[in-house]
């Protein structure tokens, strides 16, 4: 017969738990991730380092399949790295409990194919886990309503999850990623289902909110422009590593993105911020015998 053994904790002190006033430090130092393991000779990401300091909207970039999802799993530890180490606020991540990160770190998945067939409501409010072995069900329900509010959603609260759009079930994950109220919060593509209002409005409330909360937001974006508008620092993956770093201005620059993208693109700057123009060599016109229905001008 299998023993389970359950380990009972000596004293407070081995859990992990972060100053709500301390500023946030996210060390990645030398970070490797291969899912065929450590010997596999496909490694996804390779050497990273990174620091990652005080509450700020950071945007990571890169083209499909470079390893941005990776990346983050490796920060959240939905993965373990293959080498390196990561570091929040000096305690190393390999040594957090998943029960005790989950009151610091949040995560707002890729449009979540999940199937919750709860309320939105009831949804948001497992946001609330990590904490409810101290506030009431009340106060729980008061911070859901509070993020239903911020995101514009409490119309939507009593109907199922599952019966909502791809858009509303992307403001239904955000609020629940928020509503767990964690010090850093990770996500993969928040507004990749929504339109246009709602990606500036989300990723503008994303930033204030880093402010507001004194939280870490790190957002995945293919919004190059979005993320070069409110982004505080920008990350840019490719080919294993990271490719640039820094501030928007320093980040995007038309060699940094065609020769990540491989795109043309002209960078002129709006409010400060740089703003990319893409160009198209390929003019090839399309109207001959086509069955489309073609636009003319003029
Ligand atoms: N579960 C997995 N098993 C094996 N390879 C994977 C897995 N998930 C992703 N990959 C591969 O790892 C690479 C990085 O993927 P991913 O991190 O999802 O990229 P991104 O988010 O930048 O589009 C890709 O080549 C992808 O095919
Ligand atoms: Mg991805």
């Amino acid at each position: 017969m299998k023993s389970i053994s359950l380990k009972k904790r000596t004293s407070d002190k081995d859990q992990f738990a972060m100053d709500p006033d301390a500023e946030i430090d996210l060390e990645i130092n030398s970070l490797s991730f291969a899912y065929g393991g450590p010997d596999s000779d496909f490694k996804v990401l390779s050497d990273v380092s990174l620091k990652i300091h005080g509450a700020q909207l950071v945007s990571i970039l890169g083209p499909n399949g470079v390893g941005k999802s990776t990346f983050i799993h490796c920060l959240n530890k939905i993965l373990e790295p293959t080498g390196g180490t990561v570091m929040v606020n000096d305690n190393d991540l390999s040594e957090i409990t998943v029960k005790d990160l989950a009151k610091v770190m949040g995560y707002v998945p890729y449009t979540s194919s999940d199937n919750f067939p709860l309320s939105v409501t009831d949804t948001v409010l497992m946001g609330r886990h990590p904490h409810s072995k101290w506030g009431s069900i009340d106060d729980d329900l008061r911070v859901v309503h509070e993020m239903l509010t911020l995101i514009g959603i409490t119309d939507l609260a009593d109907r199922n999850f599952n019966e909502l759009s791809a858009g509303q079930h992307q403001k239904v994950m955000l609020a629940r990623g928020l509503a767990q109220e964690p010090r850093i919060l990770f996500l993969d593509e928040p507004t990749s289902n929504l339109d246009v209002r709602f990606q500036l409005e989300i990723t503008r409330m994303l930033k204030r909110l880093s402010r507001q909360k004194n939280m870490l937001v790190i957002m995945i974006s293919h919004d190059i422009n979005i993320a070069a508008k409110y982004s505080d620092n920008i990350i840019m993956l490719f080919d294993g590593g990271v490719y640039a770093v820094g501030r928007p201005q320093d980040v995007i620059t038309s060699e940094n993105i065609s020769h990540v993208y491989e795109v043309g693109a002209q960078v002129i700057t709006d409010n400060g911020r740089p703003h990319i123009v893409l160009v198209d060599d390929d003019d090839t016109d399309y109207d001959d015998d086509h069955n489309y229905h073609v636009l003319r001008t003029g």
